[in-house]
């Protein structure tokens, strides 16, 4: 019984592709199926799947529901965060969400889920992406004013999503805690943010994060050791699409 992680499936099996390098890139060449078959071999049943955003392009409910059938489908089980291009999950409406597909499916929004004695604690997050302003020698030089102020807007209401959930967790007895989100905990600015902080004060072991796209972008964010916590990019196209293994069964379960 172990505990997995995984993020941007970016499924469109009824959807139009708006990434069109997502066609053409080696890493996504029948990703759906190389990661069909990874689940097949390594997940079981008593396994949890932690998918971490990005699931499916479809731009509502009607155009998803292959996408989440393909999730469905998948051994083990399955919990669900955000991510940026979900346009099929309002979080106000997640519990409906949870009405129509569970409890095969989890969407976990404002609220936690458990593995053993760990509580699961998850949001989409957000951090400022640009645009930034570079200099001759491609160096950054400045930024969009506006939109980092709108950022910071974004961010904030995570935090406040994030906080309710550790929170709801530790109101219950856990005092263990995995923190998921979909965008890195930081920006390529930043060496701390408000997200690693959360995750310090409230003693997280793990923070897993996805959305970081193409050798590029995977060292955007921290990777490893950061105070003490373990930070991991979990997207699908990093990992080879080969769930990363977060956590092996403990023989507690429930609060500690
Ligand atoms: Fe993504
Ligand atoms: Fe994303």
């Amino acid at each position: 019984m172990s505990l997995y992680a995984i993020g941007d499936l970016h499924l469109h099996f009824q959807s139009e592709l708006k990434a069109p390098g997502q066609l053409h890139g080696r890493a996504w060449k029948n990703h759906e199926e190389k990661f069909r078959k990874n689940c097949a071999r390594m997940i079981t049943a008593e396994d949890t799947l932690l998918l971490l955003g990005d699931h499916s392009w479809g731009r509502s409910l009607a155009e998803c529901g292959m996408d989440l059938q393909y999730i469905r489908d998948l051994p083990g089980r399955k919990i669900l965060t955000r991510g940026n291009h979900d346009m099929f999950w309002d979080a106000k409406k997640t519990r409906q969400l949870n009405e129509q597909f569970g409890p095969e499916l989890t969407f976990l929004q404002d609220s936690y889920e458990t593995y053993g004695e760990y509580a699961l604690v998850g949001t989409k997050g957000y951090t400022f992406e640009g645009p930034f302003y570079l200099d001759r020698r491609g160096r950054i030089a400045g930024w969009d004013e506006q939109a980092e102020e709108h950022a910071k807007k974004l961010v904030s209401r995570e935090l406040t999503r994030l906080r309710t959930s550790f929170e709801l967790a530790r109101k219950d007895g856990y005092r263990k805690f995995i923190m998921l989100l979909h965008y890195p905990p930081t920006n390529i600015l930043e060496r701390s943010s408000g997200f690693t902080d959360m995750a310090e004060e409230y003693g997280a072991e793990q923070v897993i994060y996805a959305h970081c796209h193409g050798e590029t972008r995977f060292h955007d964010s921290i990777l490893g050791d950061f105070h003490g916590i373990r930070y991991s990019l979990a997207s699908g196209d990093f990992l080879g699409w080969k769930p990363m293994k977060v956590l092996e069964q403990q023989g507690a379960s429930g609060p500690i």
